[in-house]
C-alpha cells in the first residue's frame, strides 16, 4: 500500500473532477490517496511525506496554470526522486484529428520542458466546455477555440468530453507500478 499524493491545479473545475476519479482508482486499488490543490496546501506540507505523486493540471490560453509550473520546477528535483504521473486536461484532447492530438502532447511536452520534471508518465485528458460558468468575455474566447477543437458551439448547455475509462485506464496501470 503506497500513499499516493494527487496534486492539481484547476481553472473551472474539470481537472479537479479528474483528480477526486484518481483517487477513487487508487484507493479502489488498495491505495491511500489525498487530493491537495497546489494553492490551498496543507501547512506543513511535503513531497518527500508520499510514496508517489500524480500531478494535473488544465490549458488556458495554451499553457498549464502558473501555479502548478512554479511549483513543479521548483521541487522538479523532489518529484524526480519519486514515483511520478501528469495529467494535462484541455480541449486539444478532445479533438479527435491527428493536429488536436499532437496539440495536446505538446502542451505537456513544454510543461515538462520548462519544468525539467519527468514524470514515468504522461496522460493528456479531454477536459470540459462549460458555457453556463463562462462570464461574456470568457463565452465568447471559448465559442472561438471550440470552432477549432471539439466543435460544440451551442453556448446553451454545458459539454464534457473527459473518458472517464481512460482516465481509470491511467491510473490502473499507475496504481499496480507502485510497491
Ligand atoms: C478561457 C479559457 C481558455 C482556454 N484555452 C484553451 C487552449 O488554449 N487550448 C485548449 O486545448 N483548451 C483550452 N481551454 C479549455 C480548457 O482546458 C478546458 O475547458 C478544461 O476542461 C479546463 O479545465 P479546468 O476546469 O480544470 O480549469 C480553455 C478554457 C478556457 C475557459
Amino acid at each position: 500500500m503506497a500513499q499516493v499524493l494527487v496534486l492539481y491545479g484547476s481553472t473551472e473545475g474539470q481537472a479537479a473532477t479528474v483528480a477526486e476519479r484518481i483517487a477513487d482508482v487508487l484507493e479502489t486499488a488498495g491505495h491511500e490517496p489525498a487530493v491537495v490543490h497546489i494553492k490551498h496546501r496543507p501547512e506543513p506540507f511535503d513531497l518527500t511525506d508520499y510514496d508517489a505523486v500524480i500531478v494535473g493540471a488544465s490549458i488556458h490560453m495554451g499553457k498549464h496554470q502558473k501555479y502548478v509550473r512554479k511549483y513543479v520546477k521548483k521541487h522538479a528535483d523532489e518529484l524526480n526522486r519519486l514515483p511520478s504521473a501528469f495529467f494535462s486536461v484541455s480541449l486539444a484532447a478532445a479533438d479527435d484529428s491527428e493536429e488536436g492530438w499532437e496539440g495536446a502532447r505538446e502542451y505537456v511536452a513544454e510543461f515538462l520542458a520548462e519544468t525539467g520534471w519527468n514524470p514515468d508518465a504522461t496522460a493528456v485528458v479531454p477536459g470540459a466546455l462549460k458555457y453556463s460558468q463562462y462570464g461574456t468575455l470568457k463565452r465568447f474566447v471559448m465559442k472561438q477555440i471550440a470552432k477549432r477543437t471539439s466543435g460544440d458551439t451551442d453556448t446553451a448547455r454545458d459539454y464534457e468530453y473527459t473518458d472517464w475509462n481512460e482516465v481509470e485506464g491511467f491510473t490502473s496501470d499507475f496504481a499496480e507500478s507502485l510497491p
